[in-house]
């Protein structure tokens, strides 16, 4: 019996046990929700579920909006990026009204568990129904891989591919003008994408938010060194949480004597098909999301540690913290020069 029926709570299913489950995708959207929402709704399906997918995240939750998911409703999805349940950042779910009126929506849907995928706020949500007694499991998918129980979130493999293949494309430039190239990825306020990709171009500077930039040593000095030992380009990746990246060009240029030019590779990072990693890592994720309902593991996130897919108990998981440091950006500055 769920914690919702024994406390009075929900009394849509009789014998208070799982029969209808719902999805979502919430937050900024990530290469790789397609084919989550599929292994979740195959899954299910296979363990004899009626499954439902709430349509634009919580904000669909909140106001009823929902569709039937069968098998062929998810044929055909995986390959692409985006989210063929649409997602949003909701303001309506984001207080403590809302997330009753979501919580009131899955009774009225006969929805008896919930399947979470987004981000930390998103997993926040969860915990949120979790609270009031709805079964419900997270699992971790944006591309700035900052999920604190998790080593790996689903699209961030996509997103530095992207990225990757586009500073590749600005080094050719930058070389033949011998110039400097910033480039400013997403990550919000962590660094994962940036000091990743920057390592992965060979970026002669890479700047994150949890490593503290001293302009004159860690950006002027080093690209004089790097122009004084014959290098002709100079890639300066910037994390969209590490300081403005035109005044950072700028002073490159006033203080170097470097031409510089800035590129913001924006949301393009969070589009395109998604990688053979965030269709496996989405794959197992999703079934294990199922797998933990049949066998009652409720208020669980699904986490990726130390090479397996395991699940994490959600208050525990959100309590939790990783970080980059400064040994790691250190290693990074070492074989770029
Ligand atoms: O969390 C994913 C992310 O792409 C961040 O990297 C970025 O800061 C933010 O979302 C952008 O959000 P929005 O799409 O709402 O502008």
């Amino acid at each position: 019996m769920t914690d919702a029926v024994k406390h009075g709570l929900v009394p849509w299913s009789e014998d208070g046990g799982i029969r209808t489950v719902g999805v979502l995708t919430n937050g900024g959207d990530a290469p790789g929700m397609n084919a989550a929402i599929r292994a979740v709704v195959r899954a299910g399906l296979h363990e004899g579920y009626r499954m439902l997918g709430c349509r634009r995240g919580f904000h669909g939750l909140w106001r009823g909006d929902m569709v039937e998911l069968d098998g062929r409703s998810v044929s055909g999805r995986l390959q692409y990026g985006g989210t063929f349940l649409m997602t949003a950042r909701s303001q309506s779910f984001n207080t403590p009204e809302g997330v009753e009126k979501a919580f009131e929506m899955c009774r009225v849907f006969c929805m008896d568990a919930l399947v979470v995928i987004g981000g930390d706020g998103s997993l926040r949500g969860a915990l949120d129904l979790s609270r009031m007694g709805l079964p419900v499991i997270g699992i971790p998918s944006t591309i700035d891989n900052d999920v604190g129980c998790s080593e790996y979130a689903i699209g961030y493999d996509t997103a530095l591919n992207t990225a990757m293949s586009a500073i590749d494309k600005l080094r050719d430039t930058a070389t033949s003008h011998e110039r400097c190239s910033c480039i400013e990825v997403m990550g919000r306020r962590t660094g994962y994408i940036a000091l990743n990709v920057g390592v992965s171009c060979g970026a002669e500077v890479i700047l994150i938010p949890e490593v503290e930039m001293d302009f004159d040593r860690d950006v002027a000095r080093r690209l004089l060194e790097c122009h004084n030992s014959g290098k002709s380009h100079y890639i300066v990746v910037v994390a969209e949480g590490a300081g403005d990246t035109v005044e950072i060009s700028n002073r490159i240029e006033t203080q170097t004597g470097i031409e510089s030019r800035v590129t913001i590779l924006g949301h393009l990072q969070r589009g395109g098909s998604p990688s053979t990693r965030d269709r496996m890592m989405a794959s197992w994720m999703g079934t294990l999301a199922i797998k933990s309902l049949v066998s009652g593991d409720y208020g669980h996130v699904v986490s990726y540690r130390q090479g397996r897919v395991i699940t994490i108990e959600i208050e525990e998981a959100l309590q939790m913290t990783k970080t980059i440091s400064p040994e790691e950006i250190e290693t990074a500055y070492q074989i770029a020069l």
